[in-house]
């Protein structure tokens, strides 16, 4: 298969990605396909870190200007050498609460209290479902920030928020949501217009912060079993992944699936087929990216990716 160039990965990000969500972004990255100056520039970096998102949300991060392309290319230019040193450093690790919305009605349902444990955490915020409020249609949990609002069709909203006693985190670099600069960077990765998003991030950092979870420097293909060893034997041990293994290189993807199918309790899977397909699963609802949510390998239920939207067929 011929490698996509990285105009074609800015091109295609504008009009699969960005078209529909993010007006700013796909016009910031139809116009990097067309800019061979900067093309070259990212090209000078290694190949992961040529990717849109990590781009945008540094030029954000470091306060530069993302809604008027030649403001933007400008700024690129002029500041490139400290651009590409923080593209070098910081990988895009969005952090996003709303995706508790999509594992509630699992972890509702499993024998409590449970212990959590997430594989590629960031910085933690999907361990506290217990905390956060919910909005599944009519069906309300909790009254406090952040309301989660998930469209769910196909089965009976969850009526109970799991009982959580112990909450851990892996990954290959942890945030710290207490820290100021780890915090600007999660709110950085979100795109423009997505304010709604950016709210949620600070109500849910609000919680974490308040309580901070065990988060542990690891590999998820390696460090796994040791940390599930630490949780309490009288939880359910429920060790979860959303939007992580697409980061993860193929082949070790099923060596982490065959190593969580050995431990004991249950395995939340909120993943993109073709990144972690499984048996039994019906097409997505329609052509936009969906995840697909499993329990212990048998497919439940289509996500949209930040929980916004959940279709139950399991
Ligand atoms: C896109 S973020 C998603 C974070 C969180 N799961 C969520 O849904 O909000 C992916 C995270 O996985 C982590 N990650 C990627 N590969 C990993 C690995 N091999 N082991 C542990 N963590 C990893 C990244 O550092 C990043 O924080």
């Amino acid at each position: 298969m011929k490698a996509m160039t990285t105009s074609s990965w800015y091109a295609e990000f504008a009009a699969r990605e960005a078209a529909g969500s993010s007006p700013l972004y796909e016009r910031l990255s139809a116009a990097v396909s067309g800019d061979d100056e900067l093309l070259a520039r990212l090209d000078g970096l290694p190949e992961p870190k040529r990717q849109p998102n990590l781009l945008f949300g540094v030029v954000r991060f470091l306060g530069g200007p993302v809604d008027d392309p030649g403001a933007f290319r400008a700024f690129a230019r002029d500041n490139w050498d400290v651009i590409a040193a923080e593209m070098r450093t910081r990988a895009t690790q969005t952090n996003e609460a709303g995706r508790c919305a999509v594992l509630l009605p699992i972890l509702a349902a499993l024998p409590q209290p449970l212990a959590l444990l997430e594989a590629g955490a960031s910085a933690g915020l999907n361990l506290y479902p217990d905390r956060y409020s919910y909005r599944y249609g009519d069906t309300v949990l909790g009254d406090g920030e952040p309301m989660l609002e998930c469209a769910l069709t196909g089965a009976a909203p969850p009526t109970t928020r799991p009982e959580v006693v112990w909450r851990a985190g892996l990954d290959l670099n942890p945030l710290d949501i207490t820290d100021p600069a780890d915090l600007a960077w999660l709110d950085a990765l979100i795109w423009p217009e997505h304010e709604h998003r950016r709210a949620r991030l600070r109500a849910a950092a609000r919680i974490a912060a308040a309580d901070p979870p065990l988060l542990v420097r690891g590999d998820l293909t390696t460090d796994l079993a040791a940390l599930a060893a630490r949780a309490p034997a009288d939880a359910t041990l429920v060790v979860f992944h959303t939007s992580v293994l697409y980061q993860v290189p193929a082949g070790v993807r099923e060596k982490f699936v065959s190593e969580v199918r050995t431990l004991p309790g249950h395995w939340i899977s909120v993943e993109t087929p073709p990144v972690l397909d499984l048996p039994g699963r019906p097409d997505p609802p329609d052509a936009t990216l969906h995840n697909l949510v499993a329990l212990d390998g048998r497919p439940l239920a289509w996500a949209r990716s930040h929980g916004q939207e959940m279709v139950w067929f399991g």
